[in-house]
C-alpha cells in the first residue's frame, strides 16, 4: 500500500513507518512539520528505502498536504499521527493543541476527501477521561480533562463527521499509554529512565497511585495497521495494553533495571486535573485479530536497556532547550 503518514517523524509514527516498510513492505509518505517532539533521525532506518519520501510540512497547511499526497504516485490512504501529544505543556500552553489537532485534522480530511481515500485518525484513551473501576468500550461517553484530551476528541467527533456527512472511508484507532525506544523524554517513562542514568531526582506527580494501561509502541502500531486494513468505515477501535501499572511502580522498577537508588525518587506538587485512571477493553479490535504481544514487564526492562545503549539519540535532546524546558516544569536543573 501507499501510505501517507502525518506525524510520522514522532515516537509511535516512526515505530509505524519502520514496521510497515520493512515487515509489510509498504511505500510511506511522512508529512511532519518537525516540532520539538518530531525528529528525522527517527527515521534514520527507513531513510534510504526507495519507497519512503519525507516532506516538512504541517497538516494545517493545505498546500504541503496536497503535495504529500500528490508526487508521482499518489497515495492510497492517509494515517494522521500529527499531534502535540503533552499534557502538561496542553496546561501551560494549549494553543498549539488546537490548532493542530482541530484545524489540521480538517485539512487533512478535506484532502482525504477529495481524492476519496481511506483514513485513519491516531487516537487517545485519554478522550473517555478517567475511570476507577473497569475499562472503557468504545461506546463509553467522552469525557476529556485537559486541553490535550479535549482537543484529540474534537478531532475525532470531527473525523466522525465526514464518515457520516460525506461517507469519507474514516476510522479512529484510540491507544492506551505507549512506551518503547524513540520516545521524547518529557513523558513519564523515558524521563525517569534518563534521570535515574543520570542520578537526577525522579519527580512524581502527587501520591504517584495513578494508573495508567500501558502498550508498547510497536503493539499500538501493529493495531493501527490492523486497523487501516481489516476495519470498517465509520467505527472506533480501542487498543489497550495488556498490563497496568501505578505510577509509583513503575518509577519503582525503572529504578531497579538503571541500577539507581530509590532515594532518587521526589514527589512533587500534582498536576491540575490529572486523570486518576486510564484502562481500554479491546475486545473489538481482538475480534478483528489483533492483540499486543509485549508485556510491560519486558518490555519496560528493554526500554531502559535501549535508552542506555542509545545515547546518540537522547544527548542531542538533554543537552539543548530541553534543559531549559524541564527547569520550567520542574524548578529544578538536570545533572
Ligand atoms: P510525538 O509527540 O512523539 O510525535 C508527534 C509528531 O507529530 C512529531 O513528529 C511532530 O513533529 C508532529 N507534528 C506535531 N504537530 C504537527 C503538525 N501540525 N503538522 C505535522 N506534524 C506535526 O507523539 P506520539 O507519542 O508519537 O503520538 C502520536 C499520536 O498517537 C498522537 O496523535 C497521540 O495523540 C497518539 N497517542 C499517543 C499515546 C502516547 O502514549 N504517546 C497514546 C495514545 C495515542
Ligand atoms: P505522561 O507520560 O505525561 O502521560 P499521560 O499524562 O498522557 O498519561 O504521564 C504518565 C503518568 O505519569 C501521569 O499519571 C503523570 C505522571 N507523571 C509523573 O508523575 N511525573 C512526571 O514527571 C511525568 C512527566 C508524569
Amino acid at each position: 500500500m501507499r501510505l501517507l503518514v502525518c506525524g510520522g517523524a514522532g515516537f509511535i509514527g516512526s515505530t509505524f513507518v519502520r514496521q510497515r516498510v520493512r515487515e509489510f513492505g509498504d511505500e510511506v509518505v511522512v508529512l511532519d512539520k518537525l516540532t520539538y517532539a518530531g525528529r528525522e533521525e527517527n527515521l534514520k532506518d527507513v531513510a534510504d528505502d526507495p519507497g519512503f519520501r519525507f516532506v516538512h510540512g504541517a497538516i494545517e497547511d493545505a498546500r504541503a498536504v496536497a503535495a504529500a499526497m500528490e508526487g508521482s504516485r499518489p497515495v492510497e490512504a492517509v494515517v494522521n499521527f500529527a499531534a502535540e501529544t503533552h499534557v502538561d505543556r496542553s496546561i501551560a500552553e494549549p494553543d498549539a493543541f488546537v490548532k493542530t489537532h482541530a484545524l489540521g485534522t480538517y485539512v487533512l480530511l478535506e484532502a482525504a476527501r477529495e481524492r476519496s481515500v481511506r483514513y485513519v485518525q491516531v487516537s487517545t484513551d485519554e478522550v473517555y477521561g478517567s475511570i476507577e473501576e473497569g475499562s472503557f468500550t468504545e461506546e463509553s461517553p467522552l469525557r476529556p480533562s485537559s486541553p490535550y484530551s479535549a482537543t484529540k476528541t474534537g478531532a475525532d467527533l470531527l473525523v466522525q463527521s465526514y464518515f457520516h456527512t460525506f461517507g469519507l472511508e474514516a476510522l479512529i484507532c484510540r491507544g492506551s499509554n505507549n512506551y518503547g525506544p524513540y520516545q521524547y523524554p518529557e513523558k513519564l517513562i523515558p524521563l525517569m529512565i534518563l534521570n535515574a542514568l543520570h542520578g537526577d531526582a525522579l519527580p512524581v506527580y502527587g501520591d504517584g497511585m495513578q494508573v495508567r494501561n500501558w502498550i508498547h509502541a510497536t503493539d499500538f502500531a501493529r493495531a493501527i495497521g490492523h486497523v487501516l486494513e481489516h476495519g470498517e468505515p465509520g467505527e472506533v477501535y480501542n487498543a489497550g495494553g495488556p498490563d497496568e501499572c501505578p505510577n509509583m511502580e513503575v518509577v519503582r522498577r525503572i529504578v531497579q533495571y538503571a541500577g539507581a537508588e530509590e532515594s532518587l525518587i521526589e514527589h512533587v506538587t500534582d498536576r491540575p486535573g490529572h486523570d486518576r485512571r486510564y484502562s481500554l477493553s479491546s475486545q473489538k479490535a481482538r475480534a478483528l485479530g489483533w492483540e499486543p504481544r509485549v508485556r510491560f514487564a519486558e518490555g519496560l526492562e528493554q526500554t531502559v536497556a535501549w535508552y542506555r545503549a542509545n545515547r546518540w539519540w537522547w544527548e542531542p535532546i538533554r543537552s539543548g532547550d530541553y534543559r531549559a524546558y524541564y527547569e520550567r516544569q520542574y524548578g529544578r536543573a538536570l545533572a
